[in-house]
């Protein structure tokens, strides 16, 4: 063979082993295990951002229920011709009620049907086909000759669903009335008109309507499409309330739990802070009733099986807004809430806060195991106020683990500073965020390899891939943000002796109001469905076994040689080999798998395969599963397992060693 030749058949090799890989083996040695994994080990964030709470998972139709938003009219208009100024007043009773102060105060003089309110729900309201409505409302009145009408419309001007109340209630206190109907049609954008018929004086607070259908049927519960996709997941925990909510704008505006439970009539409004916090896409009608509060967050993670994560505030509001911080010496009170809150998750009846727990329903304990102490803090004052929470918790209930923020970023300055210190002051679990493009979720696959395996633990607490720069509004959830976390993933979940809890962020967000994307689910006023980023998050949760075992490329982890990244467990309750790869690259890979260390396998295995060829395609509200996961039998011959790996896919393989 002359020189020539020699160099066209090298470089037809190369061209050739960059169109179809050569065959590579990975073994796994299913008997060396390398690492537990937590039960928690995958959870959900969630926020009341995008519509997450008010207009989402809260099942509440009405908006500005109570009239308390900063416009008292914002959601509503007075309908038909008022006879005289003043008809429809909006008063405020602030001494007798400082947490509801405003209501409706309504004038009526012969009435006809022909005056009335009309709530446009928070985007529309979305409406079922033969599904029962729920409308009550609170009310006082100064003659008992007063009819309500209600009647649901729809996007078309037609009354779709309809009831009349009567209310009977003259005097000074407040009472509350309820109707039921069943909705004659479906629509996505309907509202409620409540007319008025008769003579006299009527009050009214906290119209409400909610749907029949909430998740476990609770009355004035959550839409049970969003839980569903949840408890889907199989979440390990779930992190409530926030996110940048638990800080505020400033500290009036911060979380603060004890005003989230109890009557919801007693629940103080505030703004919500995503309200203008997003330039591009402000939000002014977007408050936090609290309808949905800490008591339903403790029912929900128990409702889905997930261990509860509060977070609470550490006296610091939003270091990127008004950086307010409270003084050294008045920091007892939000100490104080943070102990009260483990009381009120965990003891009984005898105490105090265990009491109003039993009397909200719930005697059991909550089996509260974990608080975080503030969001996103960074600084030595968040240090200084850290060490006094964490004093005054430890001192009293020694096991519960506390979570400590390591700042907005997974690098630089800030980031390094706390990291240090932090793990001097022997934190219990470390809370990492990284918003970052693909490009970077790739190359961290080996993030946690050299963090130290004792003393605290990392829990990635607010993560997602940025197809444009973070905080963008053009971000949107494709393939390639997807794969990228899959593929960082593999990293978490080899070094789960390091990382303890990851969770994507944010959870949901509603089409016709979010303020942040890009976004784990999406709804509008009645569907919801997961982004491929969901699907990734929902098949590391559920198929996430319970002790890392080896999975190496020529004895070295998998981590990006040939764009392939991989992690194995085994799940020692279902008696289960599970192998995660992911392919980055745009080329079919063959694989061989060798198997070490197991005793006996079946000869079929189950090949769950997520993938697209197109790294840009996403999920829609038309083709919900246009990327979702599908599953297959594969053959198993011996202890050898041949798989051809899809262009940029994520491989999920079972293999029972009953
Ligand atoms: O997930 C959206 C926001 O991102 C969270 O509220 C905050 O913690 C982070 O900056």
């Amino acid at each position: 063979m002359n020189f020539i030749k020699l160099l066209v058949c090298c470089l037809f090799l190369i061209l050739n082993s960059s169109t179809v890989f050569a065959q590579k083996t990975f073994v796994v040695k299913a008997n060396e295990i390398k690492a537990s994994i937590q039960p928690t080990m995958w959870g959900v964030f969630f926020e009341d951002i995008n519509l997450g709470a008010d207009g989402g998972i809260y099942a509440e139709l009405i908006k500005n229920r109570s009239f308390e938003f900063k416009k008292p009219m914002m959601g509503w208009r007075v309908l038909g011709l008022t006879k005289t100024e003043g008809d429809f007043q909006v008063l405020n009773r602030q001494d007798a009620n400082t947490a509801n102060p405003r209501y409706m105060h309504i004038v009526l003089n012969h009435a006809k049907h022909d005056l009335g309110l009309s709530n446009e729900g928070f985007r529309g309201m979305g409406i079922k086909k033969d599904l029962g409505y729920d409308f009550s409302f609170m009310y006082r009145q100064k003659s008992s000759d007063i009819k309500v009408h209600i009647e649901l419309v729809s996007s078309k001007g037609e009354i779709i669903g309809k009831t009349i109340i009567q209310p009977n209630n003259t005097g000074d206190v407040w009472k509350k009335i309820s109707a039921s109907f069943i909705a004659k049609e479906t629509d996505m954008k309907s509202h409620l008109n409540i007319w008025f018929e008769g003579d006299g004086v009527i009050d009214l607070d906290m119209i409400s309507l909610f749907p029949k259908d909430t998740w476990k049927n609770r009355p004035g519960g959550m839409r049970a499409d969003m839980i569903q996709l949840l408890a889907d997941m199989k979440p390990g925990f779930i992190r409530f309330p926030g996110g940048c909510i638990v800080e505020g704008y400033d500290l009036s505006q911060r979380y603060q739990w004890k005003k989230t439970i109890g009557p919801i009539e007693e629940r103080q409004l505030i703004i919500n802070r995503w309200n203008t916090e997003i330039v591009n896409r402000p939000t002014l009608d977007y408050f936090q009733t609290f309808g949905l509060g800490f008591f339903e967050y403790f029912q929900l993670a128990e409702d889905i099986g997930a261990e509860p994560l509060p977070i609470l505030n550490c006296g610091m509001a939003c270091q990127f807004n008004s950086s307010e911080l409270v003084p050294i010496e008045g920091l007892d009170p939000y100490v104080k809430d943070a102990i009260d809150l483990i009381e009120f998750a965990n003891a009984d009846s005898t105490t105090y806060w265990g009491k109003i727990r039993a009397s909200l329903g719930h005697a059991a304990s909550f089996h509260l195991k974990m608080i975080g102490i503030g969001n996103e803090n960074w600084g030595p004052q968040y240090v200084e106020r850290l060490k006094i929470f964490t004093k005054a918790i430890k001192e009293k209930y020694p096991d519960i683990k506390l979570v400590y923020s390591s700042g907005t970023d997974p690098e630089g300055e800030r980031f390094n500073y706390l990291n240090s210190v932090l793990r001097k002051m022997n934190a219990d679990i470390i809370d990492e965020h990284y918003y970052r493009r693909p490009e970077w979720f790739l190359a961290n696959a080996k993030r946690y390899d050299n963090y130290p395996k004792d003393g605290s633990k990392v829990f990635g607490g607010e993560y997602a891939a940025q197809s444009d720069h973070t905080v963008s509004v053009n971000n949107k959830n494709t393939w390639l943000t997807a794969l990228s976390e899959a593929a960082f993933m593999t990293g978490l979940e080899r070094n789960a002796d390091v990382v303890s809890m990851a969770s994507y962020a944010p959870l949901f967000a509603h089409i016709d109001g979010w303020q942040w994307t890009p976004d784990l689910i999406w709804v509008n006023n009645l569907q919801s469905y997961g982004t491929p980023d969901y699907y990734v998050q929902k098949l590391f949760s559920t198929n996430k076994g319970t002790k890392v075992v080896p999975i190496t490329l020529n004895n070295e982890a998998v981590t990006g040689q040939d764009s392939l990244y991989a992690t194995s467990a085994i799940d020692e309750v279902e008696k289960e080999l599970i192998i995660k790869i992911v392919n980055a690259s745009v080329k079919h890979q063959n694989q061989a798998i060798l198997l070490d260390g197991v005793k006996s396998l079946t000869t079929k295995g189950k090949l769950i395969v997520l993938k697209s060829d197109n790294l840009y395609s996403v999920n829609s509200f038309e083709h919900p599963e246009n990327i979702a996961p599908k599953e297959s039998e594969i053959d198993i011959k011996g202890r050898k397992i041949l798989l051809d790996l899809s262009p940029y896919s994520l491989n999920v393989l079972r293999i029972s060693m009953k």
